[in-house]
């Protein structure tokens, strides 16, 4: 493992603290990062197989924006903001759903293109002309990128997806992501904490061999992090040679079949692409998957994701991928329990922060990235509650 560490190169002198206990209860804070951290970066929607029909459509309610994701008659994915320009309604209901060739909101009837223009207002002598593009609904920036959809609410500092990608996507292509189909649909669960406890205990695998018995068993020391650069971190384990004290694990590594369509070296490998501010893609060979975490308060996170499958797969890869996943549950839910512990210090006054082994460089890095983007985070005293924005302005102009 230390060879893994002199790799990484992690300077000597870097300081172990983390964000300080504030940063995780401030209601001013949370404002500022649902703009800047979350409106302002990509965000994974979904994967193209989740809106595989033109007319499919799915909404994604975060961080007090509605996106409505669609598909239309031409087969194009678009996003728009999912407001009626009429009175603010949703013009979309449901979570996921068809629609034939517009869109009708529900409370007055206005009509919508599925390219979103206006085609028309209920009773529309009651209006001045309406034009079609003014009062059309309002775009959101989307990329796909190797099968996964990805919207921007705002514009941001990060360039497109491509290039902000460009670092795994040699890497992932192997893959072959943008041709799977969906398992279950995009799943939701809420979890009772600030959504950086839940980031902050994804961010490091130091926490594995103790906390993650089936893991530990699967990986050994094989596995190891890469930190933060440029708003991408990666981690990589693979199957190692003495893996299958677990049940799970025994028949998962006894059952799952060479994966041929990969490279040598990605056949048994687990490997997780971390994009900041929030979310992963995640890989194991049978499978991909995303995951992604969003504040609702901020002592309250919502958690979503999907899983991923090749259409054509064999008896073999699904029994494997069922083996993966329960590993893999139980893996989240003991991460769950952990975001809880970590979480809970934030308010005691016996907490000092942080101290951070070379192992968890990757919660140090994740850090600067908000510090760079918030540099309000850089004060271990929190200001006034209602001094939060300023100050952060003020130091904002200063670097
Ligand atoms: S709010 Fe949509 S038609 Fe009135
Ligand atoms: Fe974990």
């Amino acid at each position: 493992m230390n060879e893994t560490i002199r790799d990484l190169s992690i300077p000597n002198d870097w300081d172990r603290r983390g964000l300080p206990g504030w940063c995780y209860h401030s209601e001013a804070l949370l404002e500022l990062e649902k703009q800047h951290v979350f409106r302002e970066h990509w965000q994974i929607a979904c994967h193209v197989s989740d809106v595989p029909e033109p007319g499919n459509y799915l909404t994604m309610d975060v961080v007090g924006e509605r996106a409505l994701i669609l598909r239309d008659q031409h087969g194009e994915l678009r996003a728009f903001h999912n407001i009626c320009r009429h009175r603010g309604s949703r013009v979309v209901a449901d979570e996921k759903g068809t629609c034939r060739n517009a869109l009708v909101c529900p409370f007055h009837g206005w009509v919508y293109n599925l390219d979103g223009t206006l085609r028309g207002a209920a009773r529309p002598r009651s209006f001045p002309a309406l034009d079609k593009q003014e009062f059309g609904l309002i775009r959101i920036d989307l990329e796909v990128w190797l099968g996964f959809v990805f919207i921007r609410f705002r514009p941001g500092p990060q360039p497109s997806v491509a290039e902000l990608m460009k670092p795994f996507e040699a890497e992932l292509s192997h893959y072959n992501t943008g041709e799977m189909v969906p398992t279950e649909g995009i799943w939701t669960h809420t979890s009772p904490v600030n959504w950086k406890s839940v980031r902050d205990v994804d961010n490091e695998g130091y926490h594995v061999a103790m906390a993650h018995p089936a893991l530990q068993d699967l990986y050994g020391s094989t596995y190891y992090d890469e930190p933060f650069v440029k708003g991408l971190c990666r981690s990589f384990a693979t199957f190692n040679p003495h893996a299958g004290r677990r049940w799970s694990v025994d028949k998962y590594v006894r059952l799952a079949p060479e994966a041929s369509h990969l490279p040598e070296d990605l056949r048994k490998a687990w490997i997780y692409f971390g994009i900041f501010p929030n979310a992963v893609i995640a890989v194991t060979p049978e499978s991909a998957q995303f995951y992604q975490e969003f504040p609702l308060t901020t002592g309250k996170t919502l958690l979503r994701g999907g899983i991923y499958r090749y259409a054509d797969e064999s008896r073999a890869q699904r029994l494997a991928r069922y083996l993966a996943f329960r590993i893999d549950r139980d893996t989240q839910s003991e991460d769950v329990q952990l975001t809880k512990w970590s979480n809970e210090a934030m308010t005691s006054k016996a907490f000092h922060g942080f101290y951070l082994s070379d192992l968890e460089y990757g919660v140090r890095t994740h850090h600067d990235h908000l510090r760079a983007v918030l540099p309000v985070m850089r004060l271990d005293e929190a200001p006034d509650e209602q001094d939060v924005a300023a100050v952060n302005a003020r130091l904002a102009t200063k670097s």
